[in-house]
């Protein structure tokens, strides 16, 4: 059975990856980016692909846009969040959100949060069963009293992508607890793949971008297919940071979250 999926992220790395082996499998794909001309180039190159390829454009630093995104998108079965900011070029370098937000923190965990959250809100007649946030090995403890990376001469852009990636598990454990009608799974696609975010950190890449895509891929059915409230270290399931699973702390988080993004919902 083919499905419509929603993939962020969909014009270079991982997320081009999936959107190409996912319509040459025949899945109608929603192609979400935020760079018009990438989009337009890669929806006309897919056009003769088995399942169709369209292309949705929001800047994910916007959370007015991720709520644009929310309500422009239509029905689909599947939503993976897969956009995502890395550690930066200049990792003492703290930079916002267009909300005025710390960026990883806002792109990585609350667009994927709010994206989530609206369109499970819409979907009445329970067609979105399947939801993937891209993660990372790489989880840090949040810091309640400080999300936004604030305090003063703190600012560390590894630890501040660390902890938006322990939000994006934490948020898949929290809502597969909770809403047992759909499939909720986060996965790190690897490590150090050659992606750009990784070129643009300084780092040498040490995987294929396609094993990410694969990964990925390998969630995403593992979701479809029922599988909810894992984690997954490239395609084996695996056990998260010990504070993804405090239930305390996954409130608190979401509690912090809806408040964040209230404003901007739709
Ligand atoms: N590569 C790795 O080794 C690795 C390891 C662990 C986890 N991951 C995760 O895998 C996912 C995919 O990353 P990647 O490795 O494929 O890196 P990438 O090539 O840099 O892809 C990141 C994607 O996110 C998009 N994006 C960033 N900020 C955005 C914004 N404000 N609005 C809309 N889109 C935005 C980028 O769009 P632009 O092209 O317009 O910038 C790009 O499409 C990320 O969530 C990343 O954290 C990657």
């Amino acid at each position: 059975m083919t499905s419509r999926i929603l993939v962020t992220g969909a014009t270079g790395g991982v997320g081009e990856l999936l959107v190409r082996r996912l319509s040459a499998r025949g899945d109608a794909v929603v192609a979400h980016a935020r760079d018009r001309g990438a989009l337009a180039k890669l929806v006309a190159e897919l056009s003769g692909a088995p399942g169709e390829v369209t292309g949705i454009e929001a800047d994910l630093s916007s959370l007015v846009e991720v709520a644009r995104l929310a309500s422009e998108v239509g029905t689909i079965d599947a939503l993976v969040n897969n956009a995502g900011v890395g550690f930066g070029s200049d990792r003492s370098k703290r930079e916002t959100s267009r909300d005025g937000f710390e960026l990883r923190f806002a792109v990585n965990f609350l667009a994927a949060f709010l994206l989530t959250e609206t369109l499970v809100a819409q979907d009445e007649r329970h067609r979105l069963r399947a939801i993937v946030h891209v993660a990372s090995i790489g989880q840090a403890p949040l810091d309640d009293a400080d999300l936004m990376s604030a305090k003063p001469g703190a600012y560390e852009g590894v630890l501040a992508y660390r902890r938006s990636k322990l939000a994006m598990v934490m948020d898949t454990f929290e809502r597969a607890a909770r809403d047992k009608t759909r499939s909720y799974v986060a996965v790190h696609p690897g490590t150090f793949l050659a992606t750009k975010m990784v070129r643009d950190a300084g780092i040498t890449p040490q995987g294929k971008a396609e094993d990410g895509a694969i990964a990925v891929e390998h969630a995403l059915d593992a979701a479809l297919a029922g599988a909810s409230g894992v984690y997954f270290d490239t395609v084996r399931e695996a056990r998260a940071n010990d504070a993804a699973y405090d239930a305390a702390a996954q409130a608190r988080l979401r509690e912090a979250a809806r408040n964040l993004t209230a404003p901007f919902a739709v």
